[in-house]
């Protein structure tokens, strides 16, 4: 038998209306705090992702599903979405027409990681990208956004940790400053670390292996790289989240996997997800992205948070948000051929009324159609024998009171009455 591809994952009815619940939650926040919606294609061209998320990083050396496809084109999956967002901006030249743009986006995303619980081959983000400002009140706006999604489903204590990478130049000196201090370490590094000491030392930040991370341990603390212009935007940023009451720490290891961060960086923890993988969004803002993908020089901010892990963080609070059933108002219980016929005519009749209704497609007995009625949580059944085809009435049954009464066949549409919103 087909089995799904593995860190790949169905998601089925049960699941799906606890889905459905944190899409609208977030679709309500994106529309309060004024974001539209953007849509990108699954697939871009590999050198989309090189360029932007970086040749050195784990995303772009390990985890892309790349391939040449039949023109002979090099594409991948998107592994993320601000790369896609940002090349679909230029190339409608938005920043030509309307240069500030607050954008949200919903969907798939694809890294061939190592499936573990809460790392997934194909994931999920939720995620907004507000490009065309360098003012801090969009780095705090893009943080309050994210927090209030995660409120908005329910989600407590999380952890926010912020810092400040600094500009281009800053984070070249970082870079310099990591690369001394880790040249005398070099024996400890992985032989992954000890490349990317050589091309691109910020990565070694990223690294997992315990031995990495203990030649990391201290080198970030207390250096000074940072220029004023970044020390003041930063300052800004927490003193706007402190407006807003936001809590955060701060914690010089923020760097994220992704070339493309300057300044502020965030990353939002729980402690429900394994260590390793407990970020349940990160974010932050990304000033050199447009200029280095041909566009003009603007400032942007963004966030992405990940489905599949807002699950994990909700644990039992997901009990609240959202069962598995399609609630419907009326149930046609329809016993032999002819009953059956007639029946899914005035189905769709329903339907055409706008009333959510089923009926049996299994050959049920009635006592079992009326426990599928029971069980679809219908308001009313609608029951229908050889007897009720002959008199020309159906008995319809008001699930709650277990009042029945007789309706003409034709009159059932408006006797059931009100449509269903859902
Ligand atoms: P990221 O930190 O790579 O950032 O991913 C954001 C979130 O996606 C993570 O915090 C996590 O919840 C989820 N995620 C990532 N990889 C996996 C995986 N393999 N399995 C399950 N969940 C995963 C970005 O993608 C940036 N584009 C965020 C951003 C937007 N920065 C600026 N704008």
């Amino acid at each position: 038998m087909p089995k799904v591809i593995r860190g790949m994952k169905d998601i089925l009815p049960d699941e799906v209306s606890r889905w459905q619940k944190i899409e609208s939650a977030s679709r309500d926040v994106f529309r309060l705090f004024g974001y539209r919606q953007i849509r990108t294609p699954a697939l871009e061209e590999t050198a989309l992702f090189v360029k932007s998320i970086g040749g050195e990083t784990d995303i772009v050396q390990k985890e892309m599903f790349s391939f040449r496809d039949r023109g002979e084109r090099d594409v991948s999956l998107r592994p993320e979405g601000t790369a896609p967002i940002v090349r679909a901006y230029l190339e409608a030249s938005l920043h030509k027409t309307s240069p500030f743009q607050k954008l949200y986006y919903l969907g798939a995303m694809f890294r061939a990681e190592r499936p573990q619980a809460g790392r997934m081959r194909q994931f999920h983000q939720i995620g907004a990208e507000a490009i065309g400002s360098p003012d801090p009140a969009i780095d705090a706006e893009i943080i309050a956004l994210e927090a209030r999604i995660l409120d908005s489903c329910g989600i407590k204590d999380y952890i926010l940790r912020i810092n400040n990478l600094g500009c281009k130049d800053d984070k070249k000196r970082l870079s310099r400053t990591l690369k001394d201090a880790l040249t005398d370490k070099k024996a400890m590094l992985c032989d992954d670390c000890k490349r990317r000491l050589a091309i691109n030392p910020l990565r070694v930040i990223d690294c997992k292996k315990d031995n990495c991370r203990d030649a990391l341990r201290g080198t970030l603390k207390n250096i000074k790289f940072l220029c004023e212009g970044c020390i003041g935007h930063f300052d800004s940023v927490k003193a706007l989240l402190d407006i807003l009451r936001i809590k955060y720490l701060l914690d010089p290891y923020i760097v994220r996997g992704l070339d493309y961060y300057t300044r502020t960086v965030f990353e939002v923890s729980h402690s429900r997800l394994a260590r390793g993988q407990d970020a349940v969004g990160a974010g932050g803002r990304y000033d050199n992205l447009i200029s280095d993908m041909g566009g003009p020089e603007l400032g942007a901010c963004g966030f992405a948070l990940g489905i599949e892990r807002m699950i994990m963080a909700m644990g039992e609070g997901a009990s609240d948000f959202g069962g598995g059933e399609a609630y419907i108002t009326a149930y046609i219980a329809a016993v032999g051929e002819a009953a059956h016929k007639r029946g899914f005519g005035i189905l769709n009749d329903l339907r055409s009324a706008g009333i959510a209704c089923d009926m049996d497609y299994e050959a049920k007995s009635l006592k079992a159609q009326m426990r599928s009625a029971d069980k679809s949580k219908a308001r009313f059944a609608i029951i229908i024998g050889d007897e009720e085809l002959a008199s020309g009435e159906a008995v319809v049954r008001n699930m709650a009171t277990k009042e029945q009464r007789r309706v003409k066949l034709e009159d059932i549409v408006s006797s059931i009455g009100t449509p269903c919103h859902d």
